[in-house]
């Protein structure tokens, strides 16, 4: 069997690891890749970064399955141009990537069906925003519409920040036309969790819940990066919050992918926000999250591309998911400066074996030299049976990785 990877960041690495587990993928292909897919004894980057491309690619090579790791191609419509041509592939189909590609859309389907969400307005106009903020209560949460690669949301403290980032957004368009519109939106106190979920539009089925630290400080201070660590599960998705989260979230969200008439076979990754009042719908991902991925898919004990065939094939329903008890915790090591503006090229050493697994992101190099050519570098994910020691052995291993301006949180999991 030939499997085509798209992206090339850490959760594409861990992507490729787990789909080449399977003894009968023969090649498993990754388009750009990195320096950790080339290593894989299974994997062969591709130089190919068009989506007409691509597509010519997959058809030419016969690939039997694809799976796309950044939102950008889902948004763009890649399902539906590989389901045009009878390949298959996992993700969303343009109509429903939406959930991801445009936050009023996306809150205006879970007010649609119920799901529990923070309240919120729409803005498309900077004076009516401003208007609206001076009579607000702080802290207060303004998001972009469109994707903004990870950096459309602040949260406001006081009038005068929530007016510099109406400005930001929809005067000066930072985020090039994906702030025009604007969420102004209830400030939610809580602890957030994400899970990951496969779905054939039949059936939504969870992964093991988990947990990103999206600041760059430890304490969770600085500004948000595209996430710093990772464990799984998340101890604080007890089964009442699990089940409330069924109930109210999941179900509805079900629900409404239905009633919309939205192809979605692929990955529905929620963010909630576990508060006093309840369990709250943050946002819809629709594609794996990075780093989670890097923290869930090795506790996978299911076969991942079984999985995958099956959500494809609208046969979810009687596969049996399967977690490998435990913990895992995925520590990520960023270049220095990041998420700001960094240096890359710096040679990346290992000394002695690692327990845990390695999964490189902005990476090059082949065989020899691995250098570094990105703001999250790597990631190096430890298992345990408690979390305390999966904590313990990414820890361990980290050290034994060096590169010039390396750094890594020290509290990830604490
Ligand atoms: P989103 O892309 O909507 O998940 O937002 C990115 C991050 O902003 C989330 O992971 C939260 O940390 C934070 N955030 C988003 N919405 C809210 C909210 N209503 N209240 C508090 N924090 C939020
Ligand atoms: N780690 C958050 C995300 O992938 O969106």
């Amino acid at each position: 069997m030939k499997v085509l990877i798209i992206g090339s960041g850490g959760r594409e690495h861990a992507l490729v690891s787990k789909v080449a587990e399977n003894p009968s993928v023969d090649v498993v292909y990754c388009a750009p890749g990195n320096g950790g897919t080339y290593r894989e004894s299974k994997c062969e980057n591709i130089n190919i970064t068009k989506m007409d491309e691509l597509l010519e690619f997959a058809v030419k090579n016969k690939i039997d399955i694809t799976i796309v790791g950044s939102e950008e191609w889902l948004v763009q419509g890649i399902v539906d141009k590989f389901n045009e041509k009878g390949l298959k592939i996992l993700g969303p189909c343009a109509k429903a990537a939406k959930l991801e590609g445009s936050k009023a859309y996306s809150k205006e389907f879970m007010k649609k069906y119920g799901i529990k969400t923070a309240a919120y307005e729409v803005f498309e106009n900077d004076k009516e925003a401003i208007d609206y903020l001076k009579n607000c209560e702080y802290p207060i949460v303004i998001k972009a519409d469109g994707l903004a690669a990870g950096k459309g949301v602040i949260i406001c403290n006081d009038f005068v920040e929530a007016e510099k980032s109406i400005n930001d957004f929809m005067v000066l368009d930072i985020f090039k036309g994906s702030g025009k519109k604007i969420i102004i939106e209830e400030f939610l106190e809580g602890v957030e969790a994400s899970i990951l979920s496969i779905t054939d539009g039949k059936v939504i089925l969870p992964f093991v819940s988990s947990k990103d630290h999206k600041q760059i400080f430890d304490a969770d201070k600085g500004p948000n990066t595209g996430g710093m660590g990772a464990i799984a599960p998340n101890p604080y998705c007890t089964k009442q919050v699990l089940d409330e989260f069924y109930k109210n979230i999941l179900l509805p969200t079900l629900k409404g992918i239905q009633n919309e008439v939205m192809d979605y076979r692929g990955i529905i990754f929620f963010g909630i926000m576990i508060t006093k009042k309840g369990v709250y719908s943050l946002e819809y991902n629709v594609r794996f999250g990075d780093p989670e991925t890097q923290a869930v898919l090795p506790l996978m004990k299911s076969d991942f591309v079984g999985l995958v065939k099956a959500a494809i094939d609208g046969e979810l329903k009687n596969f049996n998911l399967e977690w490998k008890q435990g913990y895992s915790c995925c520590l990520i090591a960023a270049s220095k400066g990041y998420p700001g503006s960094y240096s890359t090229g710096y040679e990346i050493s290992e000394v002695g074996k690692l327990e845990g697994k390695l999964f490189l992101a902005g990476a090059v190099g082949d065989k020899g030299t691995m250098r570094t050519n990105g703001g999250r570098v790597l990631g190096v994910t430890g298992f345990g049976g408690t979390l305390e020691k999966a904590r313990e052995i990414a820890y361990a291993d980290m050290k034994k990785i060096k590169f010039d301006g390396m750094y890594y949180r020290t509290d990830i999991g604490k």
